[in-house]
């Protein structure tokens, strides 16, 4: 049971297995849709949009053996409830670091750069010319980079803005060997970072993790990247410290209660908004979906998955 479409060549090895249902819908399915979907699968591929809870897995039934997630994120599933019910959980790690990190670098030029506000100004037809003081930004080249969270996606940042002369300092559990930067605790990175970028899952413990408190830490004239998960961020206070103006801008690919986004965001001028397209290449999207059925054709061959969710089963 695949949730919504996915490149067709990347199905084939599903279809020699067994019956293969795709939603016909060009969007994510509503829960009674899912629920009613979901009933006598073997498999789910899911996106990031379906929220695969209890309730889903008993909709589903017993013989349900592995939800394959379409997402290096996976705070759309209760893992806890799959890993009770002896199914394996999988998502797709690796594949898309380039492409995010990628976009992070995109975003991060385009804040402190002023790209997208510049093309607003062009497209409004307002009159504009080449002036010494006109529309300037912030330069990167001696900058510090703070990077929340420094799994494959982080790591992939910092070699990137050190590519374009930034310092880095990075907050993450465990210490990273090689020439990543420096780990700092939280408030450390925030008091002394000039980019704050966030690269840490969404769990109960990230939640929130940048409020109005950790934005008041922030340096004054900072800027915030947010390509992780939008509830990561208080977008309330976020909007805030724009505001008042705490921090010079903000660029971001993901939202507290996306798609819907915050109106304090839409109408500042100091904000980058993007649609959620940190994976968004072709080549990567196909790499996805080409992984999480290998991970679905694995399990239902009897075999552990490529990518198994830490902590989940990995054997039906
Ligand atoms: C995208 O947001 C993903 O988690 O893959
Ligand atoms: C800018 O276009 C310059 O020539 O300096």
């Amino acid at each position: 049971m695949v949730t919504r479409a996915l490149p067709e060549a990347s199905l084939a090895p599903l279809s020699h297995l067994g019956e293969v249902w795709v939603s016909p819908h060009d969007r994510a399915l509503t829960a009674d849709e899912l629920h009613a979907a979901v009933r006598g699968a073997d498999a789910v591929v899911s996106m990031l949009t379906d929220r695969v809870d209890a309730a889903v897995l008993d909709a589903a039934g017993t013989q349900l053996r592995i939800v394959a997630n379409t997402a290096v994120g996976y705070d759309n599933l209760d893992v806890a409830a799959l890993t009770e019910r002896g199914c394996v959980a999988t998502n797709t790690p690796g594949v898309l670091v380039d492409a995010t990190a990628d976009l992070t670098m995109a975003l991060l030029l385009d804040v402190t750069r002023r790209v997208s506000e510049g093309d607003r100004l062009i497209r409004s037809g307002a009159s504009w010319s080449w002036d010494i003081g006109f529309m300037l930004g912030a330069g990167l080249q001696g900058k510090q980079l703070g990077i929340v969270g420094m799994g494959h996606i982080g790591t992939a940042v910092a070699a990137r803005a050190a590519a374009f002369g930034m310092s880095i300092v990075y907050h993450a559990r465990r210490n990273h060997t090689g020439d990543v930067g420096r780990r700092v605790c939280l408030d450390e990175l925030l008091g002394t970072s000039d980019v704050v970028s966030l690269h840490c899952p969404l769990t109960s413990d990230t939640r929130h993790l940048i409020d109005a408190k950790a934005l008041q830490t922030m340096r004054a004239g900072s800027y915030l990247i947010n390509t992780a998960r939008g509830p990561i961020v208080d977008e309330d206070a976020l909007v805030q410290a724009l505001d008042d103006g705490t921090l010079a801008g903000a660029a971001l690919d993901v939202y507290e209660h996306e798609p819907v986004v915050h109106p304090g965001l839409l109408r500042s001028e100091k904000v980058v908004l993007a649609p959620h397209l940190g994976s968004a290449t072709v080549e990567t999207r196909t790499r996805m979906a080409e992984l999480a059925v290998e991970n679905v054709v694995q399990v239902l061959q009897g075999k552990p998955p490529t990518t198994p969710i830490a902590g989940t089963v990995t054997r039906t």
